[in-house]
């Protein structure tokens, strides 16, 4: 049976880890200048009805040093945006290619999108969810620290679909994780049942406290007060989101060499100071290049045959 990446929820612990782990491989080879086209006349078709720069270079990019090809379909400029049936839309494409990557608002049509598809389709974010960042950050917290298990990961800011993936992806591997974000920006409900579920809720916590969170942290997170889509809130946003900033004085309390995340784009000022921001550049740029590395693994475990 085909396999999709829709969400952080569907996947094992030790899924993530074998994503890791063939990650790594990946990108030790593509630094090492060592082949690695396992997928050979392969086709990806990347629907995308929000905008992007990394998830869209990243994946194409990646589908290119797999040996395949990766084609990009706006929503606008497409069928999709005159009304055509996602349901449709997955049967056309499933004819013609071998993956879909979808960047779109509701997570109920990529659900809709893998239902209808005879081929797999990978979540290049949604409202709800953006598991592909959260492998990459995984892939680049391990890099530095070499393991997950037991590490403090804090998540700033709002209940977004980074924080969503975030806090299903770190239990999942056994971190402990906090949450700090403003009263009515919580995380999803389905993801705060899981957490409330993991080891019966010992290792999550959640509060309007950025100190309390970030207390002892391995690593803290943080994104947008805006995401895409949400930019007609963004007035009301700013003024709600006031103290959830990752700046001197919440990293004062972290752990002494406490790494800084960013899925990306910052708004410095906003989530993040500039000062913090550059200090950890090293760390969020290497984030941003995992993405590339993370997707790899993950199209060749869909989509392709494993390498040896
Ligand atoms: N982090 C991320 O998904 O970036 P893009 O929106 O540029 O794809
Ligand atoms: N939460 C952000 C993430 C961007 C990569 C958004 O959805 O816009």
């Amino acid at each position: 049976m085909k396999k999709d990446l829709l969400k952080m929820l569907d996947l094992t612990g030790e899924e993530i880890l074998e994503i890791l782990d063939l990650a790594d491989q990946l990108k030790y080879n593509q630094r090492h200048g060592i082949p690695h086209t396992y997928l050979q006349g392969k086709t990806l078709a990347m629907i995308f009805e929000k905008n992007s720069t990394r998830t869209r270079v990243s994946f194409e990019t990646g589908m290119f040093q797999l040996g395949g090809h990766a084609l990009f379909l706006s929503g606008k400029e497409s069928q999709i945006g005159r009304g055509e049936p996602i349901e449709d839309t997955a049967r056309v494409l499933s004819r013609y290619c071998d993956g879909i990557m979808i960047r779109t608002f509701g997570q109920e049509e990529v659900e809709k999108l893998a239902q209808y598809a005879s081929i797999p389709v990978i979540n290049g974010l949604t409202d709800f969810a953006h598991p592909c960042q959260v492998l990459a950050d995984l892939m680049t917290v391990r890099e530095h620290l070499a393991h997950l298990d037991g590490l403090k990961l804090c998540f700033i800011g709002d209940g977004n679909n980074m924080a969503n993936s975030l806090i299903v992806g770190g239990l999942k591997v056994g971190m402990e994780v906090a949450v700090a974000c403003p009263k009515g920006y919580e995380p999803d409900q389905q993801v705060l049942d899981f957490a409330a579920s993991v080891d019966g809720g010992s290792r999550f916590t959640l509060t309007t406290d950025v100190f309390e969170a970030a207390k002892g942290a391995d690593v803290i997170f943080t994104d947008v007060w805006a995401s895409m889509g949400q930019e007609e809130e963004r007035a009301r946003r700013i003024r709600d989101f006031q103290g959830f900033q990752v700046n001197a004085a919440l990293m004062a309390v972290a752990k002494p060499g406490c790494l800084v995340q960013h899925c990306l784009p910052a708004h410095r000022g906003e989530e993040i100071t500039a000062e913090v921001f550059e200090a950890h550049a090293g760390e969020i740029f290497e984030e941003a290049e995992n993405r590339l590395h993370a997707q790899k693994a993950v199209m060749v475990l869909l989509m392709g045959k494993q390498p040896d």
